[in-house]
C-alpha cells in the first residue's frame, strides 16, 4: 500500500490522524506503518455502528443438571466420559491470549506464580489438573493453546523450559488469535508509537475460527476429534476434559454444554446461561433487569440462578456450521498508553480506550441447545482477575489450599 491509498483509506473512516507523524519517520518506518494500515480490519469500526441498534431477545431461565443429579448419574456419565477420551475423540483449548490488564502482570497470565512457599505457576495448575485425566484414562488429551501476537513467544518459551509441567508436548499445539486496532472514546485509532497503531487481541470469541485459519481444524479433523473443551487460562482450579461433564453432555444429546455454579447472590457479576428466543444463551450481569435479579422459583431458588465460568464444551460438527457466523462486536473499556496529538506517550490511569472484542459466550447463541452443567464453586472455580479483593490471587490461593494443594 502506498501513501495516497493509505490517505484515501483512511478518510473514508474518518481516520486520517494515523498518518500524523508520517513525515517525520525513516523509510523503513513509513513502509511499516503502511503495511500495518493494510492489515487492519476498518469494517469493524462500521460493524459497530451497525450492531448498535442490534436488540436482545426475550429471556426465559432455563433448568441445570444439578449437583444432586449428576451424583446419581455420575457413574454412567464418567464412563462414558473416559471411553471418549481414551478413543481421542475429545481434545481441549485453552484460552491464554488475553492480557490480563486487571492483573496488572506483565506477562502472560498463566505465568504467574501463584505459590507462597515453592513455585506454583498458573499454567502449572491447570497442567496438573489435565494429568489428573491422564491418569485416570491413560490417555493424553490433545491440547490446543490459543496465544496472541503479543505473548506468544513468551508463552511458548515458558511452557518449553518447564518441560509441559510433565505433560508430553506430542499433545501440545499452538495457535495465533487476530489483533484489532483500538479506539478511544471519540472512536478514533490511537497510535501506541509514532509509526505503530495501538492493537490489542480481539477477544476469545473467535478462537475457533483463528483455529481454522491455522490450519488446524484439518489437523482435529485427521484426528478424529469430535468434542472440544474451551476453557480460561485464569481459573486454577479448572477441570479440564471433565469425563462427568463430558459424558453428561454426550448423553443429553445437546450440540454443547456450559460449566455453571449456582449464584452466590443475586446481584453477583456473572453471565447466567439461560433461553433467548428459545435457543440457549447468557445474559450479561448488566443486561438483567431488577426482576431477572431477584425472580425466584417456588422452592426459593433464584430463576436465573446459574452463572458461567467459562469452560464449554462444544461438537466440533457444530462448531463448523457456526463458522459463517458473524459474531456481536463487544466494547471492553481498558487503560491503553497512546501518543497525543503533540507526539507525546501518555499513559493514562483511569481507562481510556475500547478494545473490540468477540466472546466465547456468545458462540452458546449459535448452538441448538446446550447442557447447563452443575459444578461445585468450592471445587472448581477460582478466578486470578485481579490482584487483590475478589477473584484475585488471593481468593484462588484460599480455594487452592481448601482443595489440598499446598502453596
Ligand atoms: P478476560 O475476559 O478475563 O480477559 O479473559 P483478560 O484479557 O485475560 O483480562 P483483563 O480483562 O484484561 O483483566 C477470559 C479468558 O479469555 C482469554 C483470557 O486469556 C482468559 O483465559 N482471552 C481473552 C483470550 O484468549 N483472548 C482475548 O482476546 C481475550
Amino acid at each position: 500500500m502506498n501513501y495516497e491509498i493509505a490517505k484515501k483509506l483512511l478518510k473514508e473512516y474518518n481516520q486520517e490522524h494515523l498518518l500524523q507523524f508520517y513525515d517525520e519517520l525513516s523509510e523503513i518506518n513509513k513502509q511499516k506503518l503502511l503495511n500495518q494500515i493494510e492489515q487492519i480490519d476498518f469494517s469493524l469500526l462500521t460493524e459497530l455502528e451497525k450492531q448498535k441498534n442490534s436488540k436482545r431477545g426475550t429471556f426465559k431461565p432455563v433448568d441445570a443438571v444439578t449437583l444432586g443429579e449428576i451424583e446419581k448419574n455420575k457413574r454412567e456419565y464418567v464412563s462414558l466420559g473416559i471411553n471418549a477420551i481414551k478413543s481421542q475423540k475429545v481434545g481441549a483449548v485453552l484460552l491464554a491470549g488475553g492480557q490480563g490488564t486487571r492483573l496488572g502482570f506483565s506477562h502472560p497470565k498463566g505465568m504467574y506464580n501463584i505459590g507462597v512457599n515453592r513455585n506454583l505457576y498458573i499454567f502449572e495448575c491447570l497442567f496438573n489438573n489435565l494429568k489428573d485425566i491422564v491418569f485416570l484414562t491413560k490417555a493424553y488429551v490433545p491440547l490446543f493453546i490459543m496465544t496472541s501476537e503479543s505473548n506468544d513467544k513468551e508463552t511458548r518459551t515458558f511452557l518449553k523450559a518447564h518441560d509441559y509441567f510433565g505433560y508430553n508436548p506430542d499433545y501440545v499445539h499452538f495457535f495465533i488469535q487476530e489483533m484489532a486496532p483500538v479506539i478511544d472514546e471519540n472512536s478514533k485509532i490511537l497510535l501506541s508509537e509514532k509509526d505503530k497503531i495501538a492493537m490489542s487481541p480481539n477477544g476469545n470469541g473467535g478462537w475457533f475460527s483463528s483455529m481454522q485459519r491455522a490450519g488446524l481444524l484439518d489437523k482435529i479433523q485427521e484426528m478424529g476429534i469430535l468434542w472440544l473443551n474451551v476453557f480460561a487460562v485464569d481459573n486454577v482450579l479448572q477441570r479440564i476434559a471433565d469425563p462427568c461433564f463430558i459424558g453428561a453432555t454426550i448423553l443429553s444429546g445437546c450440540s454443547a454444554g456450559g460449566k455453571v455454579v449456582a449464584k452466590a447472590a443475586p446481584d453477583e457479576r456473572v453471565g447466567v446461561l439461560c433461553l433467548e428466543n428459545d435457543r440457549p444463551s447468557i445474559v450479561e450481569y448488566y443486561e438483567m433487569t431488577e426482576e431477572m435479579r431477584t425472580r425466584r422459583e417456588p422452592d426459593g431458588r433464584l430463576s436465573y440462578n446459574y452463572g458461567v465460568i467459562l469452560n464449554y464444551l462444544f461438537r466440533v460438527d457444530t462448531l463448523i456450521q457456526t463458522l459463517k457466523e458473524t459474531m456481536p462486536l463487544h466494547m471492553a473499556h481498558k487503560i491503553v498508553p497512546y501518543i497525543d496529538e503533540n507526539g507525546n506517550c501518555v499513559t493514562p490511569s483511569e481507562p481510556n480506550a475500547y478494545k473490540f472484542e468477540t466472546l466465547v459466550l456468545d458462540m452458546i447463541r449459535l448452538q441448538e441447545n446446550c447442557l447447563s452443567f452443575e459444578v461445585d464453586r468450592e471445587r472448581e472455580f477460582a478466578p486470578v482477575k485481579n490482584a487483590t479483593g475478589t477473584d484475585s490471587v488471593d481468593t484462588a490461593r484460599e480455594l487452592l489450599e481448601k482443595n489440598g494443594v499446598s502453596l
